[in-house]
């Protein structure tokens, strides 16, 4: 059975861990973070539950002890700052690239075999920076955006179809910013039928611009980034690795030539299996798509730019 390390304990860490045990796939969950006490107390509250919900994992809470993590099978990285109303993810690169890389290279050391999966913000950049400063083959470094995105495209298409959102099916690739990602709206199906053929040309424009300003609705609301989808996407993602599901996900990997570009992590279909991201799937896309996904390529690299610019990676 597998053993599951998840770095911060903030609201996605939290939920996270209690997602993975829910879905009853690992053996052994364990909670990190800096501040005192609180990693330690929302394990102790999880185990809590785990009679009522009947699930055997044990999560365990640590502070800043990095040796209890040794021999994990998945490192989830959720350790930074999460956004505040009206900022966007790139602006938290300064000060969250600093705690990744620390963070990655403290795991490494106690779990040199592990698949890392990257969540902190912004994402896309950490994933990159992730697979710069670890050293590992770019199948054990997985950003997690896409799948959290398509969940929003895919709710947001249910309340304009009026449907439940699992009669949908809808794909988000390419960068997880506010401006840089691209719910593929002329791919959705509805029970197997294009939703461009249901929706009105104004409705479908309003479901793309909604689902890329997903995070930031959430924000405004609650005050600070959003959980709950955060810690269900990034749950199926590992689950999928552990039991070699070898399901589909949009994730943010490294790029070596796919899609015509390189040297970048961005969201793109990928199988997930015991080998973290087995394949990258080449999607047909037509040429607007095409563009949009060169634009956020270009965008994700001028922000990756600022990691040589601040020097946490070497040229
Ligand atoms: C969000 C964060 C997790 O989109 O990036 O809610």
């Amino acid at each position: 059975m597998a053993k599951i390390s998840i770095i911060g304990s903030g609201n996605v860490g939290a939920t996270c861990a209690n997602a993975i045990a829910h879905m009853r796939f690992a053996s052994e969950i364990v909670l990190l973070d800096i501040k005192e006490g609180i990693s330690e107390g929302k394990a102790i509250d999880m185990m809590q539950t785990a009679k009522m919900y009947n699930f055997d994992s044990s999560i365990r809470g640590v502070t800043n002890d990095y040796s209890a993590t040794a021999g994990s099978d998945v490192v989830i990285v959720t350790s930074g700052i999460p956004r505040k109303p009206g900022m966007s993810r790139e602006e938290l690169v300064g000060v969250n690239a600093g705690i990744v890389h620390d963070v990655v290279s403290s795991a490494l050391e106690h779990s040199p075999d592990t698949i890392f999966i990257i969540i902190t913000n912004p994402m896309d950049t950490m994933a990159y920076l992730t697979y710069k400063v670890a050293g590992l083959p770019k199948n054990r470094v997985i950003g997690m955006g896409g799948q959290l995105d398509s969940s929003r495209f895919n709710y947001y298409l249910s309340q304009a179809l009026n449907c439940a959102p699992s009669d949908v099916e809808g794909i988000v690739l390419g960068g997880h910013g506010d401006t840089t990602m691209i719910p593929l709206i002329d791919k959705a199906t509805y029970k197997c039928q294009p939703v461009s053929s249901l929706l009105s040309k104004e409705v479908a424009d309003k479901v793309v611009a909604d689902t890329m300003t997903g995070g930031a609705t959430l924000t405004k609301l609650i005050g600070t980034s959003a959980w709950y989808a955060p810690g269900a996407a990034t749950a199926v993602m590992v689950k999928s690795i552990i039991l070699d599901e070898k399901k589909v996900f949009p994730c943010s990997v490294y790029l070596d030539g796919e899609y015509g570009h390189e040297d970048v992590c961005i969201g793109v279909p990928v199988i997930l299996g015991k080998n973290g991201c087995e394949k990258i799937i080449e999607m047909d896309l037509n040429e607007n798509e095409k563009e949009l996904f060169a634009k956020s390529v270009t965008a994700v690299k001028n922000v990756n730019k600022i990691l040589n610019e601040d020097k946490v990676i070497k040229d």
